[in-house]
């Protein structure tokens, strides 16, 4: 993957447009398709706090409306000290679309952290009963 720099700039760029009044926590991300597309969300928050959708899975749902549906790797840009994984719901919905994707967490001190899906999410719910 030869576009990752790209791929790290995009979630950090778009975090500029997070809505984020309530917690003030600015998230962006960024998915690389097989394509070598990258689509980018940030987080939407809502008055109503259980409504908040995270930057991760906003960026997979423009991958997937734009007809990308295998996806390589996840950067994600927290404006914190530290790198900061993605949230269990946001690993559960990368699942599906990359289950072996290379996630990138980066942040604002310019640390950042790797790992692959299956380290962050080892038992994944991956089945429906009968199926
Ligand atoms: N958030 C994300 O966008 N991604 C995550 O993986 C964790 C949290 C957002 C949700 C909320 O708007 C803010 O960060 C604080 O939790």
């Amino acid at each position: 993957m030869d576009n990752l720099a790209e791929l790290r700039e995009a979630a950090r760029a778009v975090s500029e447009h997070a809505y984020a009044p309530y917690s003030g926590c600015r998230v962006g991300a960024a998915v690389l398709g097989a394509s070598g597309r990258i689509f980018a969300g940030c987080n939407v928050e809502n008055v109503s706090f259980g409504l908040t959708v995270c930057a991760e899975r906003n960026a997979v749902s423009q991958a997937v409306a734009a007809g990308e549906r295998e996806l390589h790797a996840l950067a994600l840009y927290t404006p914190t000290d530290v790198p900061t994984p993605p949230c269990g719901a946001c690993r559960q919905v990368l699942q599906e679309f990359g289950p072996e994707a290379l996630v990138i967490a980066g942040c604002a001190s310019g640390e950042e952290r790797q790992f692959r899906l299956g380290e962050l999410f080892p038992r994944p719910f991956a089945r429906l009963p009968g199926s």
